[in-house]
C-alpha cells in the first residue's frame, strides 16, 4: 500500500495534472482535497488535450475511483458540465464519488467574488471570480451549504432562503449589485442536485476502508504552497490549504498514513493574478519564457507572469509540506533560452536571507541573488533517462536538488505523460 500526495510548490500551474494522471496508473483511488474550479489541470494523452477543473485527473484512467473530498468547494453546474464533457469524449465517470461534507458554491458566492474584487480596486487579488473565497468564508462562518444539505430538498430550500435574506442585503445595500430571487435559485439548483445525488457518498469511510484494505491512494493537489491561506503570500492567496496538511482536513485521514509527498515545480516560475513575485522578469526574458512554455491560464486564459526559478521558495515549500521528492517540469522549455538564472538566496539590507518572509513589506526589500547557468539548447523531449540529458541540464538540476535538499524524482521534458524521466 502507498499513500502518495502531489503538491504544487510555487503559485500553481506547475504541471501537477500531468503527474497525477501518470501516478494514477498504479493507484486505486485518486482524491481531490482542496480548492474548486479555480484549478485548471491540463493533461495531454495521445495528443488529446483535457482541461479539468473539479474532476480528479485520475478520471482519465479506466476503473479508478475518483473522490472529490470534503475540503473541496463544488460549483454544481461546472461539475455537471465536466461530467457530460468527459462522457462525450468516451471517458466514464461512473467511479466518481463526491463527499457529502463538501460545500456547494452558490450563485451569490460568484456574485460576491466579482463585487468584492471590484471594491478592492487597485488592491484586487486577481481571483478567478469562481466564488471560491466567499464559499469558503461561509463554511468558516457556519452558514455554508454542504452536499448532504444540497440533496435534501426541504433543508436546501430553508438554507437558500436563510442565506439570501442576508446576502441580498449585502449585495444590494453594501455593494450596489443585484440580488437573487430565492425561488429561481432553488428551482435551478434542485435540478443540479437531482443530477449529482447518485455520486454523493460518505467518502471519508470509503477512504478509510480502502486504506485498511491496503489500496494505493493518490491525493491530487490543486493550487500551490504560495497560494495557501496560511503559508502563501497573504492576502494574495486562495482561500484554502492546498499544502500537505490540507490532505488530512480535506479528506479525513490521519497524517501518519502519508508515505510520499511529491512537490511539483517548473524549471522557472509563473504566477497568475496579483501579488509579490521576487524573481519576476517583466521584460523580454519573461515574454520569451511565456511564449516558449505557452504560459496562458487553463481556467481564465490570462497570460501568466513569468520569471526565474526561486529556490528560496522551493526550500520553504519542502519544509511546509514535508516533501519527499521533487518533480520538475518544463526542463525542455528552459533549455531553449541562451542563459539561465537560478535564485539561490535573497539579499535584504546587505544580509543574506534564505527563508521566505511572512511580511510582504519585508519581501519587497528582498533582492534575489542569482547563479547563472549555461543552457543546453538541444531538443530533449525524447530523452527518457537522467544519464542521457545534456551535461548542462544535469548541472542545473543537481544544483536545485542541492539547494532544496530534496531528491529530484521526476523530470518533465514535454506535455505528454510519457515525456517524463523517472530518476
Ligand atoms: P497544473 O494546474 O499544475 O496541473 O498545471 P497546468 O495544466 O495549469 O499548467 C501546466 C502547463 O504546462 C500545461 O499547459 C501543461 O501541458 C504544460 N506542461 C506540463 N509539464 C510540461 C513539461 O515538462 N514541458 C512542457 N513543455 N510543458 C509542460
Ligand atoms: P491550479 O490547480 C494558478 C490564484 C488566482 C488568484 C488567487 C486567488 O491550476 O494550479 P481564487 O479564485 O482562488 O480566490 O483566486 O489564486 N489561483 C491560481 N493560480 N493556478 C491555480 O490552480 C489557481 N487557483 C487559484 O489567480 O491569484
Ligand atoms: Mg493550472
Amino acid at each position: 500500500m502507498a499513500v502518495r500526495v502531489v503538491i504544487g510548490t510555487q503559485w500553481g500551474d506547475e504541471g501537477k495534472g500531468k503527474y497525477i494522471d501518470m501516478l494514477a496508473n498504479d493507484s486505486d483511488l485518486v482524491v481531490r482535497f482542496s480548492g474548486g474550479n479555480n484549478a485548471g489541470h491540463t493533461i495531454v494523452v495521445d495528443g488529446v488535450k483535457y482541461a479539468l477543473h473539479l474532476m480528479p485527473s485520475g478520471i482519465l484512467h479506466k476503473g479508478k475511483t475518483c473522490i472529490i473530498g470534503n475540503g473541496v468547494v463544488i460549483d454544481p453546474a461546472v461539475l455537471i458540465k465536466e461530467i457530460n464533457g468527459l462522457n462525450e469524449k468516451g471517458v466514464s465517470t461512473e467511479h466518481l464519488l463526491i463527499s457529502d461534507r463538501a460545500h456547494v458554491i452558490m450563485p451569490y458566492h460568484r456574485e460576491l467574488d466579482e463585487l468584492q474584487e471590484k471594491f478592492r480596486g487597485s488592491g484586487s487579488i486577481g481571483t478567478t471570480k469562481r466564488g471560491i473565497g466567499p464559499c469558503y468564508a461561509d463554511k468558516i462562518d457556519r452558514c455554508g451549504i454542504r452536499m448532504c444539505d444540497f440533496i435534501d430538498e426541504d433543508l436546501f430550500k430553508q438554507k437558500v432562503k436563510a442565506n439570501l435574506d442576508i446576502k441580498n442585503l449585502m449585495i444590494e445595500n453594501v455593494y450596489g449589485g443585484k440580488g437573487f430571487n430565492a425561488d429561481e435559485v432553488i428551482a435551478e439548483y434542485l435540478e443540479y442536485a437531482k443530477f449529482l445525488k447518485k455520486y454523493v457518498k460518505d467518502t471519508n469511510s470509503i477512504l478509510f476502508d480502502a486504506i485498511h484494505e491496503g489500496k494505493n491512494i493518490l491525493f491530487e493537489g490543486a493550487q500551490a504552497t504560495f497560494l495557501d491561506l496560511d503559508f502563501g503570500t497573504y492576502p494574495y492567496v486562495t482561500s484554502s490549504n492546498p499544502t500537505a496538511g490540507g490532505v488530512c482536513t480535506g479528506s479525513g485521514i490521519g497524517p501518519k498514513l502519508i508515505d510520499e509527498v511529491y512537490g511539483v515545480l517548473k524549471a522557472y516560475t509563473s504566477r497568475v493574478g496579483a501579488g509579490p513575485f521576487p524573481t519576476e522578469q517583466d521584460n523580454e526574458v519573461g515574454n520569451t519564457i511565456r511564449e516558449l512554455g505557452w504560459e496562458y491560464g487553463t481556467t481564465t486564459g490570462r497570460p501568466r507572469r513569468c520569471g526565474w526559478l526561486d529556490t528560496v521558495m522551493i526550500r520553504y515549500a519542502a519544509r511546509v509540506n514535508g516533501l519527499t521528492g521533487l518533480a520538475i517540469n518544463h526542463v525542455d522549455t528552459i533549455g531553449k533560452l541562451d542563459k539561465i538564472k537560478l535564485c539561490v538566496a535573497y539579499k535584504k539590507d546587505g544580509e543574506q536571507v534564505t527563508h521566505f518572509p511572512a511580511s510582504l513589506q519585508e519581501l519587497e526589500k528582498c533582492e534575489p541573488v542569482y547563479e547563472e547557468f549555461d543552457s543546453w539548447k538541444e531538443d530533449i523531449s525524447g530523452v527518457r533517462s537522467f544519464e542521457e540529458l545534456p551535461e548542462n541540464a544535469k548541472k542545473y538540476l543537481k544544483r536545485i536538488e542541492e539547494l532544496v535538499g530534496v531528491k529530484v524524482k521526476l523530470i518533465g521534458v514535454g506535455k505528454e505523460r510519457e515525456q517524463t524521466i523517472v530518476v
